[in-house]
């Protein structure tokens, strides 16, 4: 574990409702401080839920899904050619550079190049995913 998720799981514990924070797994815990990152990184652009698209597509179920394939929402041609399949690798090289990783995306360059902070985006991703 490195030292800055080390130091982000005792700030979790650390927070209101630390009493019930015993009983969560490391888990649990990450999916929480993943939960602060989309929020903080992706959320403006990225329902979580799939019920709508908001400027980007909803990021329910995303894992495992092939690229570009949310039926209510008009991906660029990039994109939506792409064929590429979302697993672990792909998002966190799309988190870390998005329009390199594919040239003529309409996402804007987000620029999540923190592994830990990936990690913990992951974790939160996986959580929406009924194939988590
Ligand atoms: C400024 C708005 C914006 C932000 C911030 C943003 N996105 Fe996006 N995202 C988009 C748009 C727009 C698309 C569609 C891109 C296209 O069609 O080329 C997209 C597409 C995606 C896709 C492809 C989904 C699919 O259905 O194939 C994923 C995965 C994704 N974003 C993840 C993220 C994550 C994770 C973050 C935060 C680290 C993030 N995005 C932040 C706007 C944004």
């Amino acid at each position: 574990m490195t030292t800055r998720l080390a130091a982000l799981l005792a700030l979790a514990l650390a927070l209101p409702g630390a009493a019930i924070a015993q009983s969560k797994t490391e888990a649990e815990i990450k999916v929480k401080a993943g939960a602060e990152f989309f929020d903080a990184n992706c959320h403006r652009c990225h329902s979580p839920t799939a019920d709508k698209a908001s400027y980007g597509p909803p990021l329910e179920n995303v894992l495992g899904r092939t690229a570009g394939t949310y039926e209510d929402y008009e991906y660029s041609e990039a994109l939506a050619g792409s064929g590429i399949v979302w697993t672990d690798a792909a998002l966190r090289a799309w988190m870390e550079d998005n329009d390199g990783f594919m040239p003529g995306t309409k996402m804007r360059h987000v620029g999540v190049e923190d592994r830990t902070v990936q990690e913990l985006i992951l974790a939160y991703l996986h959580s929406l995913s009924a194939a988590n």
